[in-house]
């Protein structure tokens, strides 16, 4: 945990928010959401750009990320959002409430941690009626012509959005170095875990190298 917290230390002093593989999802985050929530929570928020559109639709966000810096950063950007309250906070050892949340939310954090835990956590922390969604990457053997296409859809899009291809060196230089404390489970083995502990959940493969989960509790 120390390394991966010093890791996102690191990537927050130097990345500012831009289009990536990650906010590209956002928009069908939100659909799969009620236009209005109580009470919300992200897990692993970073600078804070999920959720501030979270509260945009919820009375009270707790957005919670190991990552003093990125906490740091994420307030910054957030004082048009009274509601969002930011902990410093490492999921594995927190003491997760019971029937609290009408959503939870984790965006690109849950292969730092073991899905089946962290997923009976979440899960246990949903309120009944509640939204689980999760988007993260997965490990994936072999290139496709899914790959060719998604390549060729990602550096359209970052041209487009950022009017660059390329990330600057300080910032590639940082997460190619996240990059080996990195560990994806195959998508076969994610839906394994879904189906046994989120029974009818929806988990989808997305072009950009992403899946999600979303699922309904009871
Ligand atoms: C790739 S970033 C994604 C951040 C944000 N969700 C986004 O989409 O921009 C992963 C985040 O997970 C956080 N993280 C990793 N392990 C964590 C843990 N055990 N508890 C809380 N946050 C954690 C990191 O600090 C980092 O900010």
């Amino acid at each position: 945990m120390h390394t991966i917290q010093a890791d996102f230390d690191r990537i927050a002093r130097l990345e500012d928010l831009r289009w990536n593989h990650n906010r590209h999802y956002h928009p069908f985050l939100l659909r799969q959401l009620p236009s209005r929530l109580v009470e919300a929570l992200d897990v692993g928020c970073g600078q804070g750009d999920f959720a501030r559109l979270l509260a945009l639709r919820a009375e009270r966000v707790l957005a919670i990320d190991l990552s003093p810096e990125m906490i740091q950063r994420a307030k910054e950007q957030s004082a048009q959002h009274p509601n969002i309250r930011y902990q410093v906070t490492d999921v594995m050892a927190w003491e997760w409430p019971t029937d609290q949340y009408d959503c939870i939310v984790s965006i690109a954090t849950l292969h730092h941690l073991s899905l089946a835990d962290v997923l009976i956590h979440m899960k246990d922390a949903l309120k009944p009626g509640g939204t689980l969604l999760v988007l993260d990457l997965f490990h994936q053997d072999g290139v496709t012509l899914r790959d060719f296409i998604a390549v060729v859809a990602s550096a359209s899009l970052k041209f487009l959005k950022n009017g660059r291809l390329r990330e600057p060196a300080a910032l590639r230089a940082a997460w190619g170095a996240h990059a080996k404390h990195d560990h994806y489970l195959p998508l076969s083995e994610i839906r394994e875990i879904c189906a046994s502990i989120l029974p009818g959940a929806c988990v989808q493969q997305h072009l950009l190298w992403r899946y999600s989960i979303v699922w309904k509790k009871p």
